[in-house]
């Protein structure tokens, strides 16, 4: 499964990357504006700053809502960078966006993603990437990680070769579990990943070993 970082902090980039493990990375324009960055230029500057800190895909959400507007955008977004992934929610306007971006070889990631229907769309469209929205399902008393195993089923049943891209993942469980569900992407906050890392007993284990090296080693 590979690992992308959910977000537009360049120091947290910097940190998942300097640990060897990460894939790519995903934005959206929420995250954006939480790190205070604003206007046309100053957007297309981050993202790319992101793409030379990074060595894979890099998801760049567009603002428009209209089919003309994304494709637009997109194309800049797409020529900004050969990393760029074109993120384009699911509308109407949407999956027709994704099928001319997909007739045209350029990456896209379907996002707010909240049923395998729309799911299923968004792949005949040809997106490159789906982004089912695991937590915020979770926030609404719905199994969001039901929604990964039924669309695995589904992409598996027809050879669709769209990854599905386990988003709003918010904890080192919801890792775990889309990695058993078999989703193909993971994207989450720095905070779940490094949560990975830790076990009490490899804590105690190495303060152990520590000590007894240190016993006879004065
Ligand atoms: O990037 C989309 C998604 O990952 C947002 O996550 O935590 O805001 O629901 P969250």
């Amino acid at each position: 499964m590979k690992f992308f970082i959910d977000t537009a902090n360049l120091e947290q980039i910097k940190e998942a990357q300097d640990l060897g493990i990460l894939d790519g990375v995903t934005t959206n324009p929420s995250l954006m504006a939480k790190e205070g960055i604003s206007g046309y230029n100053k957007i297309m500057a981050h993202y790319k700053t992101i793409c030379d800190i990074v060595d894979g895909d890099v998801s760049a959400e567009v603002i428009a809502t209209d089919y003309e507007g994304m494709i637009k955008e997109g194309e800049n977004l797409a020529a900004l960078h050969p990393q760029i992934v074109v993120k384009i929610p699911m509308t109407k306007e949407g999956i027709k966006a994704i099928k001319y971006f997909s007739t045209k070889g350029i990456k896209t990631n379907c996002t707010l993603i909240f049923s395998a229907g729309q799911a299923l769309l968004a792949a005949k469209a040809g997106a490159t990437y789906v982004s089912p929205f695991v937590g915020r399902l979770d926030d609404i008393s719905t199994n969001g990680l039901n929604l990964i195993a039924e669309i695995r089923l589904i992409f598996d049943n027809y050879g669709f070769e769209t990854q599905i891209l386990a988003a709003s993942v918010r904890h080192t469980m919801h890792i775990l579990h889309c990695a058993q569900l078999g989703a193909d992407v993971m994207t989450g906050p720095l905070s779940a990943i490094l949560g990975l890392l830790k076990h009490p007993l490899t804590d105690s284990g190495l303060a152990q070993f520590l000590a007894d090296h240190a016993k006879t080693n004065k």
